[in-house]
């Protein structure tokens, strides 16, 4: 089918493909692979998803390089933490294969839907898994689906990679001290709603969480790690209550490479004085400059950049990071899955 997509202007949102991957645990073990041309499911109106948020989800992406073949980036890391999630809302936990096989075969069959190299936008891999059993009393499932879903999404930045501002609000925590902030599952998200409209609403890109414990660290934003840059240090919050941030474990082995000190730690608000940079980081941006943090409660404002522009560790993280992605430097590390 003759197709005209305008890759440069496709919005993170949802555009449909030809086929998704599914495959269903029953009688304790998972089933054969089935290819689906629908975009519904048909499910029990009492499934644990449905009601007691037995759900959870990956992201991550596929580009097509400058070489012209197919990546995807660290596939086997996200299949990993999917069984972390999965553990900790006592669901089936994926085979790391079985993940990786349904990625490839959605990626594969929806091939057309790569956007090229050069457009900035790239093909989002969307897994997710859900609680089917009907259950009334609070109980987790015995069966569940898993479904790869994917769909090309336009560059993240649009106008060019730019500064935007995020605010710090102590009335909202998206998570528990010793909640479900460290796994991918759906409720997090839900409790976010809130905050981020209001965030959204006062012109903030995002929202940036403290320590529900003590609101006293930096935590991470609603869908992304922090990290900053103090005395051309990189510092990231160390806190069990975020998710592990695949692009910022990636990111700070790339800093290390480029011989800055990296420092995974407890990150008092206040420090944000002393730091010249900060960022959200995450699948869909790599990184994304802040220009400011406004704490809102307390009316203080962190400047992270004197000009209005990205700093310089950060443009440089995004730029080496965007090419191991687009095969136009050497993947040393093997991060990506080059689909045949
Ligand atoms: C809450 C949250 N933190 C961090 C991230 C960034 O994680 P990753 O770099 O693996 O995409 C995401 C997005 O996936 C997220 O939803």
């Amino acid at each position: 089918m003759d197709m005209q997509i305008d890759w440069a202007n496709l919005p993170f949102g949802y555009f449909p493909t030809d086929y998704n991957i599914r495959c269903e645990f029953r009688d304790g073990k998972w089933g054969p692979i089935e290819v689906s041309q629908s975009d519904t499911i048909n499910i029990h109106m009492a499934a644990t998803s449905l009601h007691y948020g037995q759900e959870l989800f990956e992201g991550l992406k596929a580009f097509r390089g400058v070489d012209g073949k197919i990546r995807i980036f660290r596939l086997e890391e996200n299949a990993k933490r999917l069984i972390e999630s999965a553990k900790g809302i006592l669901m089936e936990p994926v085979p790391i294969e079985l993940f990786k096989e349904m990625c490839i075969k959605a990626v594969k069959l929806n091939e057309r839907f790569i956007p090229p190299y050069g457009s900035g936008a790239s093909l989002y891999i969307r897994p997710l898994e859900i609680g089917l059993s009907p259950r009334i009393g609070v109980k987790e499932a015995d069966e569940y689906l898993f479904i790869i879903m994917v769909t090309p999404v336009g560059p993240y930045f649009k106008g060019g990679f730019k500064n935007t501002n995020i605010c710090i609000m102590r009335d909202f925590d998206r998570v528990a001290p010793h909640g479900t902030g460290r796994w991918k599952v759906g409720g997090n998200y839900a409790a976010s709603l809130g905050a981020g409209h209001k965030a959204h609403e006062m012109g903030y890109s995002a929202v940036l969480y403290l320590d529900p414990k003590e609101k006293k660290y930096l935590d991470e934003c609603g869908p992304a790690n922090f990290y900053a840059i103090k005395d051309g240090k990189y510092i990231t919050p160390k806190s069990d209550s975020i998710l592990p941030s695949i692009t910022n474990m990636s990111l700070m082995t790339l800093a290390r490479d480029m011989g800055i000190e990296v420092e995974q730690r407890h990150i008092a608000v206040e420090e944000l004085a002393d730091c010249s940079e900060a960022a959200a980081c995450g699948t869909a941006a790599v990184c994304s400059p802040i220009g400011e943090i406004d704490d809102i409660d307390t009316g203080t404002k962190y400047i992270l950049s004197k000009d209005g522009k990205p700093g310089p560790v950060t443009t440089k993280l995004y730029n080496a990071l965007n090419a191991i992605r687009l095969g136009e430097t050497p993947d040393i590390y093997g991060w990506n899955t080059i689909v045949e």
